[in-house]
């Protein structure tokens, strides 16, 4: 018999095409431009070795929450709780997550767009007729040039999700997941025989263990939350179009392990670059667009090995940017019962005008505080630092806590299930709870 909710879901993954789509959503920004800059501010190696603990202690055991979730409840972040509890409560607070989800497109277009014109004006050398590239990174934010590239990525997106989940999504994984591992290993073997190139390897893998912090630790684990797309109902919404006959610990390994190779890369591209000419890796978020051109102009075909660079940026973006995308418009399809077409141009409208104020506020016309932050940190905090870890938390306390039969759904047995078990009522809670009181401020008085 076929029900209301398999004719929905009835568009799927195909189990590769699961696999690549769920590493095209973790591997993003958060890869390629956050990971190695706070790798650079909170000491190299040690942070990069907490990043892996933290990544198997508690963003595995949620990822395969998340995707076993989605795939019992055949919904959207919110009613696939629905349909596995029967409570319509549990829906309310699945809610939460499709808002985050929400909010963090509206400003991750924006960040994606700048990758895009970064790639456009490193081909035609325009980066590089000006050696000031703290000035030029912030004559173009400071611009409304932003918007019109926000604009272009939210078309895309939308475009590709138009599509729907086998011939848009997966389709264009399939290819670009393949595409950005080649850049990469080109970019790798450029970086690596660098002059001094050593000296940015061992900053990134060999750990200095005097360097590390409880803070560090607390920013490991957010990271590797944000690094996996949890917390925002995006591997609830991708666990719903995945087969019943696939293996989700395998797959959540996968894409664990995946994720980290990517990081892996883009350490062993960014840190030698940086070492080669002498620049600091701590300079913060500006790393990427602010320091790393100098590296690329002393190099020989630097503008070719520039545009590839961000290229990387701009693909690894958008399949990431399609994932959070397609939480609210599944929503919107599952739970309104509208129809894709009109989700998706509806939704990805919506989500562009509030992100509009973001793609100006960065030394932009509405770069004006309000309290202690700009419109766009308002939203990349509500989203990142509040949302994230509530969602997070949701999830871990469902499938803990009140899911009786998870681990059937799961396909885990035994020990496995214990430990699964263990880590999602004993540890990922505290340290959700963690995240959260240090990413939101609660914490600093301890670190004074
Ligand atoms: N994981 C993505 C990245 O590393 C970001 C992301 C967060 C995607 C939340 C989906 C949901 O850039």
């Amino acid at each position: 018999m076929v029900t209301m909710t398999d004719k929905l879901t009835q568009d799927g993954f195909s189990q590769k095409g699961f696999i690549l789509a769920a590493i095209g959503s973790s591997v993003g920004l958060g890869n390629m431009w956050k990971f190695p800059y706070i790798t650079g501010m909170y000491g190299g190696a040690a942070f990069f070795l907490l990043f892996i603990i933290c990544l198997v202690v508690a963003g595995l055991p949620i990822l395969l929450a998340e995707l076993t979730i989605g795939r019992s409840g055949r919904g959207d972040a919110s009613s696939s709780l629905i349909n596995i509890s029967g409570k319509s409560w549990w829906g309310g607070l699945g809610v939460i997550s499709v808002i985050g989800a929400f909010m963090i497109m509206s400003f991750y277009a924006v960040v994606a767009g700048w990758t895009f014109h970064y790639t456009l004006i490193s081909f035609t050398g325009e980066l590089y007729r000006n050696a000031d590239y703290t000035g030029t990174f912030n004559a173009f934010a400071g611009s409304w040039t932003p918007v019109f590239w926000q604009a272009g990525v939210m078309l895309l997106c939308i475009g590709i999700l138009y599509k729907g989940v086998s011939k848009g999504i997966e389709a264009f994984n399939n290819v670009l997941i393949p595409l950005l591992v080649i850049i990469l290993v080109i970019l790798m073997a450029r970086a690596v025989t660098l002059p001094n190139a050593g000296e940015g390897i061992r900053f990134f893998l060999e750990p200095d263990f005097s360097k590390l912090t409880a803070k560090s630790a607390l920013a490991a684990l957010g990271h590797a939350f944000f690094s996996l797309s949890l917390g925002m109902g995006t591997m609830i919404t991708y666990g719903a179009y995945v087969d019943i006959k696939q293996s989700l610990p395998k797959g959540s390994i996968a894409i664990a392990g995946g994720d980290l190779a990517y990081a892996v890369l883009a350490g062993l591209i960014i840190f030698p670059i940086v070492f080669s000419v002498g620049l600091e890796p701590t300079s913060g978020a500006g790393l990427v667009f602010m320091a790393l051109p100098n590296a690329f102009e002393a190099m020989p075909l630097g503008s070719l090995f520039s545009g590839l660079f961000f290229i990387v940026l701009a693909v690894a973006a958008l399949t990431s940017a399609i994932s959070i995308l397609e939480v609210p418009v599944a929503y919107a399809v599952k739970t309104w019962r509208w129809s894709r077409k009109k989700a998706v141009w509806w939704v990805g409208l919506m989500c562009f005008l509030l992100g509009v104020p973001s793609a100006l506020a960065v030394g932009g016309p509405l770069s004006s505080m309000i309290g202690d932050k700009s419109f766009f940190d308002w939203m990349d905090f509500i989203a990142s630092n509040i949302i994230m870890p509530i969602g997070g938390m949701i999830v871990t306390i469902f499938t803990g806590y009140a899911w009786k039969r998870a681990g059937e759904a799961a396909g885990l047995h035994g020990p496995m299930y214990r430990v699964w078990m263990f880590l999602l009522r004993y540890i990922a809670p505290f340290l959700i709870l963690g995240i959260f009181l240090y990413s939101t401020g609660l914490l600093d008085f301890l670190f004074d």
